[in-house]
């Protein structure tokens, strides 16, 4: 199963992928890994570790729907079988989502449908939930919508920030992730 990996920040579920795979506990290739801006760390992670690396910086692009493009023909350019976003913060449009028709992968901070956007945590954290947690799900054109792969709880505390709560959350997204790529590996994508 070959895999294009998006990032925009740290890459910290990136990483976990990343050595699963060194350590043989996850059988992907992964064919690249990209982000939509110069000195995304998530990439020089990769970099790090070997593999092929792009940036298609979405601010050198006049048109959201020219940089929507060029990402789509770049990330087709690798033939992957499964699209990860592991912390891409941007949102691409039906041309992309067409093209990976149910193969494009997301995370998310939260217990999806509640607090989908760029600031999951945040936003149970500010509504008082007590617990929260993590989704993998098939993207679509939406903002952290489309069917759900796997989901994991974690429960607030009084005495959490929003860093401490996110720490934990990503405890059980790294899993979930690893877990959930391993089965699509091994069985393909659940019939849509
Ligand atoms: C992850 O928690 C991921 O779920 C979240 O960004 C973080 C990236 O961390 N994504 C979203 O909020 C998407 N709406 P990382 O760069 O350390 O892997």
């Amino acid at each position: 199963m070959r895999i294009v990996v998006l990032v925009s920040g740290t890459g910290s579920n990136l990483q976990a992928v990343l050595d699963a795979v060194a350590e043989g506990t996850l059988d992907v290739e992964i064919a690249a890994v990209g982000a939509d801006r110069p000195g995304a760390y998530g990439v020089q992670r990769a970099a790090d570790a070997g593999y092929e690396t792009f940036v298609v910086d979405f601010r050198a692009y006049d048109r959201r729907s020219d940089w929507n493009r060029a990402l789509t023909d770049k990330v087709a350019s690798y033939s992957p079988d499964i699209v990860l976003s592991s912390g891409f913060m941007r949102i691409v449009d039906e041309h992309f989502i067409n093209t990976f028709e149910g193969r494009y992968i997301n995370t998310h901070p939260a217990l999806l449908p509640s607090f989908p956007g760029a600031h999951g945590v945040r936003d149970a954290l500010a509504y008082g939930v007590k617990v929260t947690g993590c989704t993998v799900h098939i993207a679509d054109a939406g903002v952290d919508t489309g069917p759900i792969l796997a989901q994991a709880a974690v429960e607030v505390l009084d005495t959490d920030t929003e860093e401490t709560l996110h720490e934990r959350i990503k405890i059980q997204e790294r899993r979930l992730l690893l877990e959930t790529l391993g089965r699509i590996s091994a069985k393909g994508l659940p019939a849509a």
